[in-house]
């Protein structure tokens, strides 16, 4: 890797060498001048750690067509500092952003305090970046924490005032639970992604060019530190006209205009589940169900056969699995929040089952919710479906005679549509399951989840439409979810309290 990084944390002296370093990378590449701002797609901050953070931007005079950017090394400074007025910068980083990585840069600085905000922003040629909030890991027993979630911002579909309205919620942090762009040509309701359907890379880095373009995405980043993770459309729907090259050129582009804490992938892998914790209050295991699944079985869609039961069936592969076993297993968080992508709870409709979802795994679902359930408070937290759900995870899923042991957080959608002629069926089959506290197919929004070590709390906002960035923001539901305080000895209420 090419990749030229210096990363100063700032003590006396330091400043003095930052501004040389920056001087002898710049004068290494002469060349014209930048055309135009080239931070025309924010910054973002992510992967945090108790003393550490990945800061992210992209120089993109031109960013859904290709860029903008001559085919050179151009040298980035990056300033990071205890209050967005910088008077106290901490760390300095001068870093080339290289056309091999469409002029993209991720700055891992450290050495950082823990549950601290930091600012941040990076500058070229006399141009300068917005500025961004980024907020470390607490350490030790903390008292609460604040994370928002959210999933299937389809651009074409609507606009995403969810994300301007997830960035005045004073987040520690947010969760991207999958489906940040969408593959396919042409519009929706609202806008248009053009007339290409993404199948190369260049083709991929316009289309995060073209959504990061969004003030309202951008804003949602700009407030607060992300953890992402992909769902299918970062490649295509159901991975259904999928190749080797498509899957590489998906995953690079995800790579390069997510703020991540992993290596440049070079072909059609990457490992992106990871586990982050919030001192011992919360561990969050992120997953990636859609690299390493078997093909749905009985054919896939909504239906069921013999298929579907088969033992050897996995939709997270094997060493994935094993990692979240053995994590579980090593927690000792209050609560264990998996952050994954498809519905974990059962879903019957009629004799069927989405089996693109967990529902298509059963027995690996059961492997993974015997390790969840030993653990005092576990957490789902979900994406994918455009609609809206809590479900009560109980000893035997699906069967509320036993115990109810954890909870499953379904959240709608940023902007991505739900067929409004299936909203009231759906709604109707969904909310008739005895383990469903709340089902909503209709709105369109975002969730956000307090935690502290008596209870969970979770918010469930919707905007009154995406027709317009424009929205009102309301609560359709809170859910309360009372902690237990250790592992299964202690009984379970039959029905945690719900408000809303
Ligand atoms: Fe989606």
């Amino acid at each position: 890797m090419d990749l030229e990084r210096r990363t100063f944390l700032i003590g006396a002296a330091a400043t003095v060498a930052t501004l040389r370093v920056a001087a002898s990378i710049a004068s290494a590449s002469p060349r014209a001048p930048l055309p135009a701002d080239p931070f025309t797609l924010g910054v973002a901050s992510g992967d945090p750690l108790a003393d550490g953070i990945v800061l992210w931007t992209r120089l993109a005079p031109d960013p859904t067509n290709g860029g903008g950017m001559p085919p050179d090394a151009v040298a980035v400074t990056c300033e990071l500092a205890t209050s967005a007025a910088f008077t106290t910068v901490v760390a300095t980083d001068v870093t080339n952003a290289i056309p091999d990585l469409a002029h993209t840069v991720h700055v891992e600085v450290d050495g950082l305090d823990p549950d601290t905000d930091y600012w941040y922003r990076f500058s070229v040629e006399g141009w300068t970046s917005p500025i961004g909030r980024a907020h470390t890991l607490a350490i030790g027993a903390p008292e609460s924490l604040r994370f928002g979630f959210v999933s299937c911002q389809n651009y074409a579909d609507g606009y995403f005032p969810a994300l301007a309205a997830l960035a005045e919620e004073r987040c520690d942090l947010w969760l991207h639970l999958g489906d940040y762009i969408y593959e396919n040509a042409n519009g929706g309701p609202a806008r248009s992604h053009g007339p290409e359907e993404c199948v190369t890379l260049a083709q991929y880095r316009n289309r995060y060019g073209l959504y990061k373009s969004d003030p309202d995405l951008q804003a949602a980043h700009h407030a607060a530190s992300v953890v992402p993770i992909w769902d299918d459309h970062e490649v295509d729907n159901n991975y259904d006209a999928v190749d080797a090259a498509r899957q590489a050129a998906g995953y690079r582009a995800w790579f390069e205009h997510q703020p991540v804490r992993l290596p440049a992938p070079t072909g059609p892998s990457l490992e992106i589940y990871r586990r982050f914790s919030w001192g011992d209050l919360a561990t969050f295991h992120m997953l990636d169900v859609r690299q390493y699944r078997d093909a749905p079985p009985c054919g896939g869609g909504l239906t069921d056969c013999p298929d579907r039961l088969g033992v050897d069936r996995t939709l997270l592969g094997l060493p994935q699995e094993a990692w979240l076993e053995d994590g579980l297993a090593a927690s000792v968080a209050m609560w264990d929040v998996i952050g994954q992508q498809v519905v974990f709870a059962p879903l019957p409709f009629g004799g069927s089952f989405n089996t693109d979802q967990w529902d298509g795994y059963p027995q690996q679902r059961d492997r993974v919710w015997s390790a969840l359930k030993q653990r005092p408070n576990p957490v789902i937290v979900t994406g994918d479906i455009h609609a809206a759900g809590v479900a009560g995870l109980h000893d035997t899923l699906g069967d509320v005679t036993t115990a109810r042991i954890g909870t499953e957080l379904v959240g709608t959608s940023v902007s991505s549509s739900f067929d409004p002629d299936l909203v009231v069926v759906a709604e109707t089959i969904i909310n008739a399951l005895p383990y469903i506290e709340y089902g909503n197919a209709r709105d369109r929004g975002y969730t956000v989840v307090d935690l502290t070590r008596d209870a969970l709390r979770a918010t469930y906002r919707v905007v009154s439409t995406t027709e317009s960035p424009e929205a009102e923001v309301s609560t359709a539901y809170v859910a309360t979810v009372p902690a237990r305080s250790g592992a299964a000895a202690v009984p379970v209420p039959a029905a945690p309290s719900f408000t809303g």
